[in-house]
């Protein structure tokens, strides 16, 4: 083994600094790496066809959205988008780092069934893996994200399940950190379910515990990844809901009782609360006070479900579903201050 398979200081310190521009005060990252099946699911709904031009010219829409980068670090892309460029041949990695925006990308394969289990995934795509990350470094990325999905239900997630999920999420951040890309670790536990938010909270508690375990077993840099969990929330089907300091409070317990203070943030997905309860509950997590790491967001539907369904797929209406993507990043902007009142969103979206 030569001294080339270690990470250099001058490798771990651009690691460090990098994951820390992601989660810099007042600003958060923009999920637009739905998979080609996930954004003809988006399109579907506002009856626009998923062409590549199509996919192209709405990620040019948000990509270009004034002033978004006052309150948005990076963005994450699908391999497609990574390779697309503007209407005026700029490479979207350029466009966006030329804007200030660190440019990542979405590098697994999707979810395949674990034998043995009642209907259980993993997330494949390490096969390769190494030589695809080096490929996506010199297109532009900077850090890259690997999602995991558990489901909470009569006895799952399993052992195995999650021990499975975090050897990946592990194997995945080594590899990533050796290619000098950010690795945004993201166990997503589905909101799905008739689950309560105490099952959420042991089910969040268990999956952290082991993934951290593999993370330091894979000798993976803390300070330079980041965590991209789901909030602490009963399943969307529970009777009893939880009021947004409840969340906020138990999310922070969690968290507290299982991610290393070394981790410099932790940037929530959205995973199907609607857009102002992302923002309301990333509020008030940033109100309880002084936290160990940054909590930030990391959004996709809570960012764009709103400039989507404004776009409508027609391009006199670019402008506006521009302006909706600005106010959505503004709220959570204000929302990493503790600083977001509902007073903040267009007035004609409120109800
Ligand atoms: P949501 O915020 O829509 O859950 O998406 C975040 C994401 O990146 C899912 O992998």
């Amino acid at each position: 083994m030569t001294d080339s398979n270690f990470l250099t200081r001058e490798k771990i310190q651009a690691l460090e600094s990098t994951a820390t521009a992601m989660v810099a005060k007042g600003k958060g990252i923009l999920a637009a790496d739905e998979s080609s099946p996930t954004i003809k699911k988006r399109f579907d709904t506002i009856k626009v066809e998923s062409t590549e031009e199509n996919r192209r010219f709405y990620r040019e829409l948000l990509f270009t959205a004034p002033e978004i980068e006052n309150h948005i670090s990076g963005v994450i892309l699908f391999e497609e988008t990574l390779r697309q460029s503007a209407g005026d041949g700029t490479p979207f990695p350029k466009l966006l780092s030329d804007r200030g925006i660190i440019p990542g990308i979405k590098v697994d394969k999707g979810l395949a069934l674990i034998p043995e289990t009642r209907n259980e995934k993993i997330t494949q795509g390490l096969d390769g893996l190494a030589a695809r990350l080096d490929e996506y470094r010199e297109l532009g990325a900077r850090f890259a994200k690997w999602r995991a999905v558990l489901s909470i239900g009569d006895h799952q997630p399993s052992k195995l399940c999650i021990a499975l999920n975090a050897h990946a999420l592990a194997r995945y951040s080594a590899l990533s950190q050796r290619a000098g890309l950010v690795p945004i670790v993201e166990p997503e536990i589905l909101i799905n379910g008739t689950h309560d938010i105490e099952a959420c909270e042991r089910v969040t508690q268990r999956t952290m515990a082991l993934l951290f375990n593999e993370l330091l077993l894979q000798r993976v840099v803390l300070e330079g990844m980041i965590l991209k969990p789901s909030m602490v929330t009963p399943g969307d089907a529970c009777p009893d809901r939880a009021d947004v300091e409840t969340v906020a409070r138990k999310t922070i317990k969690i968290f507290k009782r299982s991610v290393p203070a070394a981790v410099p943030g932790i940037a929530f997905l959205s995973g199907g609360q609607t857009s102002q309860q992302a923002t309301a509950n990333l509020n008030a997590m940033n109100q309880i006070g002084p936290a160990p790491w940054e909590l930030s967001f990391s959004y996709g539907r809570a960012l764009q479900e709103q400039p989507l369904g404004v776009w409508e797929g027609k391009p006199e209406n670019r402008a506006t579903a521009q302006a909706m993507l600005l106010t959505r990043a503004k709220c959570n902007g204000a929302a990493r201050f503790g600083s977001y009142t509902p007073d903040m969103e267009p007035h004609w979206d409120m109800g």
